[in-house]
């Protein structure tokens, strides 16, 4: 198995880098060696490099950014997609792509399953949405695994802002009305490596640790975790305005993974706890 994966400098990607490394040999791009939003440039790279798996961590993922930048968001997380699905389809490859809680409208308490109607907010949700039914469409060998709220020991992620935060702050106002689970990269990583060995059936599953917490709950569990005193205020998403609208229910239901590849998947705080190590013990 020749593996193609696609952001290797991200949360993912890193993760993705190292922990697929038993399953074959793994060619991984950086953008100064292929800059994802040339078309042609990629065309050529796939012609080249002839993977059968292509695993895609890479995406726009400024959020915020999204809803100015929206062409450089559209190709990243929609016409990539769209590209690397049509060579999957006629190269008989593989592809396994990520998605995001963000293409779901966000009402209600009930976890989304994979059938749930999606209607996404923000820009970043929309191109999102837009990568995975490309992916669907194309009659593509895929696996789409949608996940949410990414943290991981490296790049900027909220874990990490919020420990730097708590070096200068003694208190924080964190939004406690959005509701979901935060997902480490490498939990991603490790479930992407099992599904690819077990040759797990294709289609969109959702995957995120078990449990459910909000911003300002996942503050108080990184705060008591690291030993800081700053306190988290909850707030409500009207007080923390941002150009890209959030779902608030971001609660995603992961059995159907589970049980396709016969896994429980971790609680978030004991996710939180490992990652949390990994960092300070860099
Ligand atoms: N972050 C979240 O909270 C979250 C939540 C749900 C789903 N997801 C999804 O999970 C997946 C992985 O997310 P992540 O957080 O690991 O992303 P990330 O840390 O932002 O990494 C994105 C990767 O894409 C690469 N990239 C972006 N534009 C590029 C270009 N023009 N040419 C070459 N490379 C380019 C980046 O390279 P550089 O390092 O060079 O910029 C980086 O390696 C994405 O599909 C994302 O939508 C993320």
């Amino acid at each position: 198995m020749h593996i193609l994966l696609l952001g290797k400098t991200g949360q993912v990607g890193f993760e993705l880098n190292r922990t697929l490394s038993p399953l074959g040999p793994i060619t991984a791009p950086g953008r100064e060696d292929l800059d994802l939003t040339n078309e042609r440039a990629v065309k050529n790279y796939l012609a080249e490099t002839q993977p059968n798996l292509i695993v895609n961590a890479a995406a726009w993922t400024a959020v915020d950014a999204a809803e100015e930048q929206h062409s450089e968001a559209q190709r990243l997380n929609a016409g990539l997609p769209e590209q690397l699905a049509q060579y999957a389809t006629a190269n008989n490859a593989r592809l396994v792509h990520y998605s995001s809680d963000y293409v779901y409208p966000g009402n209600g308490t009930t976890p989304w399953q994979e059938t749930s109607a999606t209607g996404p907010l923000s820009v970043y949700g929309q191109t999102k949405l837009q990568g995975d039914e490309a992916i669907q469409q194309s009659g593509a060998d895929n696996l789409i695994l949608r996940t949410s709220w990414v943290y991981s020991a490296r790049c900027n992620n909220f874990m990490k802002t919020m420990l730097r935060l708590a070096e200068s702050k003694t208190e924080l106002n964190i939004v406690a009305d959005q509701i979901g689970a935060p997902t480490p990269a490498r939990l991603i990583a490790q479930v992407t490596a099992l599904a690819i060995h077990s040759k797990l059936k294709a289609g969109l599953y959702h995957l995120a640790p078990t449990g459910e917490t909000s911003w300002q709950g996942f503050a108080k569990e990184i705060f008591r975790l690291a030993g800081k005193n700053t306190k988290a205020n909850p707030i409500p998403t009207s007080d923390y305005p941002t150009p890209a609208q959030r779902p608030l229910n971001s609660r995603m239901d992961t059995i159907k993974l589970e049980t396709a590849l016969n896994i429980q998947l971790p609680n978030w705080q004991s996710q939180l706890a490992l990652t949390l190590n990994e960092y300070l013990e860099k």
